[in-house]
C-alpha cells in the first residue's frame, strides 16, 4: 500500500479536478522529427478552442435529409449564417470559456461565424496553466518547425462541459504524399511502351468529350493542401500546354487561400492542381494551401475553421491527408466529422484521398496483428476516393484495384445506413476473405469510390515527370468530374450535389464501372497471406466497392 501512493502520483499528471479531453491522442513524434527543446515561456502560441456546439443531431438529421435524393429537402441546403444559428455554442459555454480565458490574461482571441472556435494568441507560460500537464517543446523537420506538447493536456473539469479540444497541442502533419515511382522502384521501365496516365486518357477512359467542360457562372472547386508543399503556376501553365489539347481550359488558379511559400513546387501539390483543372475544365479552382502557419497551429483544424468564416466557398473540395484512426483522439475525430457536416449541410462535397497502405497494418500483440483503417478517410461524412489501375498498364484496357488503394473498415465509426446493402450484399457474395479478427465489418467501409492512380504525367518545376501515382491522384480527377456534374446542376438551376454518398450508393453501380479484379495491401503475415500468391495480399474484398464513374452519363 505505501509504494501504490508515489506511483499513483507519478501517473497522474493532472489535478483531480481537472479532465483530459483527448486522453486518447497519440502523442508520440513521428519519425523525420527531431527534438530541439522546451519553449521559453515567454514564447508565444496560438491556441484554438473548440466549443461544444448546439443541436449536433439536428444537424446529422438535416444533413441525411438535403443528402438524400428521395427526400423532398434534397438539396435544401442552408447558408453558413443558417448553421451559424443551428450549431453555434451557448450563451453559457460562451461566458464560461472566455471568463476562464480572460481570468489568465488571455484577451487576444478570434472567433469565426459559427462562433464555435475561438482561436487565442498567448504566451508559453500561461498556456500551459490553462492546460494542467502540457509542456511545449520545439521539433523540427527539414526546415519545418512545430510546436507540441509530448505530455497529455488537461483542462479544469468545469470547462470540460464546454470544449470539445484544443487545437495546437498536439497531432504533427501527417505524411501523405504521391511519389513518382520512376524516383522510388529500382526497376527499369520499359519505357517505349509507356502510356502513362494524361488528361487526354482520362477524359477518353471517362468519356469526356470536348463540350464536357464547365460552363455555369458560379461554379468553382478546390484543392486543399496542408504539407509545406506548393504548386506553381508556371508548372500549371507548362502541363495545360503539353497536355491540355482538345478541350477548353483555364490555365490559371483563380484564388490561393493560404500563404503559398516560395522555392521548390511540390509534386503532391503539382498533381492536385494539374489534374482537378483538367478533368474539372474550364471551372474556376482555389487552392487553400498552408493555413495554419504558425508553429503551433494544426493546418488541417486550421483549414476546417477557415470554412467555417467564409460564407462563399467551392462547391467541391479534394483533399489527400490521412492519419492512422488508431493514432487519434476519439474527441478529435467526433469534432471533425461535425465540420463534415456543417460543409454537406452547405451543398459542399468533401472527397478525401483513401490513402496509399492499402488495408494498412497494425502489430497488435506478437504474432498478432489488425488492419489499420485511416482518418478522414474512414469518415461517414466524406466520399473516400481509392485508386486503380489499367489492366494492362500500355493500354486503354478496363480498370483493376490499384494494389496502394487505401480501404478497409472503421474502428470507431459504424456503418452509415446508406452504405448497408451494398456493404452487406459484397461481404455475403466473397469467399475468401481475410480472418475476421483483422477487420471490423461493423463499421463504415471504405473507399466509395475509385478512379485510376497509377503513372500520371505530372508538371512539376517546369519538368514533364511520369510514373507519378497515389490516391491523391484519383482524388481530383473524381473532384473535376463531379464538378462537370455540378455544372450542368447548376446551369439547369438545380442546387449542387453536396454529401454524394446518399445519392452514390443509391445508384447502385448505374453510371459507373464496377471494379471487380485486384486485390491491395495489407499485412504481410501468414495468416492473411494464407496459400495465396506471396506479394498481393489481403483482400478479394476491397474491389466490389471500388466503383469507377463514366461521366457525362448523367
Ligand atoms: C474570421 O473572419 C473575420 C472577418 O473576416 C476575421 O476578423 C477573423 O479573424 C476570422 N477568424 C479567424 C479565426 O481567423
Ligand atoms: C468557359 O466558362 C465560361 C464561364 O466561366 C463560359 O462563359 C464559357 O462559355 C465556357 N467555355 C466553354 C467552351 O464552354
Ligand atoms: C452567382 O453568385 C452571385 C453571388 O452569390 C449571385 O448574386 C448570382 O446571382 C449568381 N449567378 C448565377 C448565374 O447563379
Ligand atoms: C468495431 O466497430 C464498432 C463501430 O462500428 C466499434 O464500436 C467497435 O469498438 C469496433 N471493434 C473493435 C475491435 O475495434
Ligand atoms: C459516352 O457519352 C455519350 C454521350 O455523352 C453516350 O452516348 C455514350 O453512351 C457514352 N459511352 C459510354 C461507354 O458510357
Amino acid at each position: 500500500m505505501q509504494i501504490l501512493i508515489p506511483v499513483f502520483a507519478v501517473l497522474c499528471s493532472c489535478p483531480v479536478w481537472s479532465k483530459h479531453l483527448e486522453a486518447d491522442q497519440d502523442t508520440s513524434v513521428p519519425e523525420g522529427w527531431s527534438h530541439v527543446g522546451r519553449v521559453a515561456p515567454s514564447d508565444r502560441v496560438e491556441l484554438t478552442f473548440a466549443l461544444r456546439q448546439q443541436n449536433v443531431d439536428r444537424l446529422r438529421e438535416l444533413l441525411e435529409l438535403v443528402s438524400d435524393p428521395d427526400s423532398p429537402q434534397y438539396g435544401k441546403f442552408l447558408s453558413l449564417e443558417e448553421v451559424a444559428s443551428l450549431v453555434h455554442p451557448s450563451q453559457l459555454t460562451h461566458k464560461v470559456v472566455k471568463s476562464w480565458l480572460q481570468s489568465h490574461g488571455v484577451t487576444n482571441c478570434q472567433t469565426v461565424v459559427t462562433e464555435d472556435f475561438l482561436q487565442c494568441d498567448m504566451t508559453v507560460q500561461v498556456a500551459e496553466t490553462l492546460l494542467p500537464g502540457s509542456e511545449f517543446h520545439r521539433y523540427l523537420n527539414g526546415q519545418h518547425s512545430l510546436v507540441r506538447s509530448p505530455t497529455p493536456y488537461s483542462v479544469h473539469e468545469d470547462l470540460s462541459k464546454h470544449l470539445d479540444l484544443v487545437g495546437g497541442v498536439h497531432r504533427f502533419p501527417p505524411e501523405m504524399q504521391a511519389v513518382s515511382r520512376a524516383w522510388t522502384s529500382g526497376k527499369q521501365r520499359e519505357a517505349g511502351f509507356h502510356l502513362g496516365v494524361t488528361p487526354t486518357i482520362i477524359r477518353s477512359r471517362y468519356n469526356l468529350t470536348a463540350a464536357d467542360v464547365g460552363s455555369a457562372e458560379n461554379n468553382s472547386q478546390a484543392v486543399a493542401q496542408f504539407l509545406e508543399q506548393f504548386y506553381h503556376p508556371a508548372d500549371l501553365a507548362e502541363f495545360m500546354a503539353l497536355f491540355g489539347g482538345g478541350f477548353k481550359h483555364m490555365s490559371k488558379v483563380a484564388r490561393v487561400v493560404g500563404t503559398q511559400g516560395g522555392g521548390k513546387a511540390g509534386l503532391e501539390a503539382s498533381l492536385d492542381i494539374e489534374y482537378i483543372m483538367s478533368t474539372g475544365a474550364n471551372i474556376s479552382t482555389w487552392v487553400f494551401t498552408n493555413p495554419g502557419r504558425h508553429e503551433s497551429q494544426e493546418p488541417f483544424l486550421q483549414w476546417m475553421m477557415l470554412l467555417s468564416n467564409m460564407s462563399a466557398v467551392p462547391w467541391v473540395h479534394t483533399i489527400s491527408y490521412g492519419d492512422d484512426e488508431d493514432s487519434l483522439a476519439a474527441a478529435y475525430m467526433m469534432r471533425i466529422n461535425v465540420e463534415f457536416m456543417k460543409a454537406g449541410v452547405r451543398g459542399i462535397t468533401m472527397l478525401f484521398a483513401s490513402g496509399d497502405s492499402g488495408a494498412g497494418c497494425r502489430h497488435l500483440t506478437k504474432g498478432n496483428n489488425a488492419f489499420r483503417p485511416s482518418f478522414p478517410a474512414s469518415s461517414p461524412y466524406v466520399t473516400t476516393v481509392g485508386g486503380t489501375s489499367f489492366k494492362n498498364p500500355f493500354k486503354l484496357t478496363y480498370e483493376v484495384t490499384d494494389y496502394i488503394s487505401g480501404g478497409g473498415f472503421s474502428n470507431i465509426f459504424a456503418m452509415p445506413d446508406y452504405q448497408v446493402s451494398a456493404v452487406n450484399a459484397y461481404l455475403k457474395s466473397m469467399q475468401a476473405l481475410p480472418p475476421s479478427t483483422y477487420f471490423n465489418t461493423s463499421g463504415r467501409a471504405y473507399p466509395d469510390i475509385a478512379a485510376l492512380s497509377d503513372n500520371y504525367w505530372v508538371v512539376t518545376n517546369r519538368v514533364p515527370i511520369p510514373w507519378v501515382s497515389g490516391t491523391s491522384a484519383s482524388t481530383p480527377v473524381v473532384g473535376g468530374m463531379l464538378s462537370l456534374i455540378n455544372d450542368q446542376r447548376l446551369l439547369k438551376g438545380l442546387p449542387t450535389l453536396g454529401f454524394l454518398n446518399p445519392l452514390l450508393y443509391k445508384l447502385q453501380g448505374q453510371g459507373l464501372f464496377d471494379v471487380t479484379e485486384g486485390c491491395h495491401l495489407g499485412c504481410l503475415d501468414e495468416q492473411v497471406e494464407g496459400k495465396g500468391p506471396a506479394e498481393s495480399v489481403a483482400s478479394d474484398w476491397a474491389p466490389r466497392l471500388l466503383l469507377v464513374p463514366t461521366v457525362g452519363e448523367k
